[in-house]
């Protein structure tokens, strides 16, 4: 019998990415997204990827407790991925109302759907959940830190709100905590990637843009800090890297495989690159000068984390397997496809 995955956010840049490897690996998925930060592209991308016409859209918001319930009635869900969320950290220190009620609202929702229903639960959490840590790489075990915006607040209360509802829950309620560190890349088709509104934040997708012409200068942010080359470490994982650890997750869940009814894995490839690292190497493999240049430190940016992916590699038996040249030609494929170049 085939499983059916639920996945919120499912027209969204990690959403999408998920929705192929689940239906390439022979899931049922539901996609249910409110488009209020993506368009159709990915969700139409997907479709041409997978072959698949009939991917099942549900256009909602998951704060709608009611659209949430008459979605869990209407399909079989065994799982859902729950990613439909805001996610831009600047937005969130100055809006932090709109980030609370509608990313622990919609979780919460969620949950309570998926408990009923019992269903198995996934939640797309952060590094940041780590702050600046005290030793690098992180492992699961490393204590969290308090969150530097209320955007990672998100991230740590709606990872405690799944830990407490699964114990209470006396095995009636299973869940995986993933936590991304930083997904980067596009899928290597280039029908699929990230669709940022306005000026990118993160770092790929203002390289991308730079590029291409669409930005005229890339500022990288800070260049004393104490590592190798003065600019910040950061662990960049393929966004088809990090789509594929959710199917082993799902698998993990579905078939049994669970050893504690709430589990965290760290969803990172173990290597450091830093800011200046990642420059050059799109400069390389791309065969593209960059124009940038040195800029004042980021107000929440911390200096290095990096994942030790061993409890991921060992127990899920996810391994991330994409170079960093190989994720930042697909990014340069993907934001020339968008040029129509
Ligand atoms: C941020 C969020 C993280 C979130 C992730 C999504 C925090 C502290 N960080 O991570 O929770 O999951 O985005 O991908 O909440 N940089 C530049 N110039 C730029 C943009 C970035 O130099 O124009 C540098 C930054 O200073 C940083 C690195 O590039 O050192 C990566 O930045 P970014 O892509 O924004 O990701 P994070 O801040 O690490």
């Amino acid at each position: 019998m085939k499983k059916t995955v639920l996945v919120s956010g499912g027209a969204g840049f990690i959403g999408s990415h998920v929705t192929v490897e689940l239906i390439q690996a022979g899931y049922d998925v539901v996609v249910a997204d409110n488009f209020s930060n993506c368009d159709r592209t990915c969700f139409e991308g997907v479709k041409r990827i997978t072959g698949k016409e009939d991917i099942p859209l549900e256009v909602m918001d998951f704060c709608d407790m009611e659209a949430v319930k008459a979605l869990f009635q209407k399909y079989p869900i065994d799982a859902v991925i729950h990613f439909a969320a805001y996610k831009a950290v600047g937005e969130s220190v100055a809006q932090p109302l709109k980030y609370y009620k509608n990313n622990l609202t919609s979780f919460l929702n969620v949950l309570e759907a998926a408990q009923e229903k019992g269903s198995f639960v996934l939640f797309s959490s952060s590094a940041t959940v780590y702050g600046e840590p005290d030793s690098v790489p992180v492992t699961e075990a490393t204590p969290r830190k308090p969150a530097t915006s209320p955007y990672g607040n998100t991230k740590t209360i709606c990872e405690d709100i799944l830990r407490d509802t699964v114990k209470a829950s006396e095995g009636k309620l299973k869940g995986i905590l993933l936590r991304y560190f930083n997904p980067i890349g596009a899928h290597p088709s280039a029908l699929i990637g990230e669709l940022p509104r306005g000026v990118p934040n993160n770092l790929v997708p203002f390289i991308t843009q730079t590029a291409i012409g669409k930005r005229e200068c890339l500022s990288i942010f800070g260049n004393d800090y104490p590592t190798p080359d003065g600019t910040c470490l950061r662990d960049y994982i393929d966004i088809v890297d990090l789509a594929k650890a959710h199917v082993f997750a799902v698998s993990r869940m579905v078939e049994g495989k669970m050893k504690q009814d709430c589990e965290v894995f760290n969803v990172g490839t173990g290597r450091p690159v830093s800011v200046l690292e990642l420059v050059n190497a799109f400069e390389k493999v791309n065969g593209v000068k960059l124009n940038y240049k040195f800029a004042p430190r980021r107000a929440g940016d911390v200096t290095a984390i990096w994942a030790d992916p061993t409890l991921a590699n060992t127990e899920m038996g996810w391994k991330a397997t994409r170079t960093v040249e190989e994720t930042l030609k697909a990014a340069w494929a993907w934001e020339k496809h968008l040029a129509g170049k």
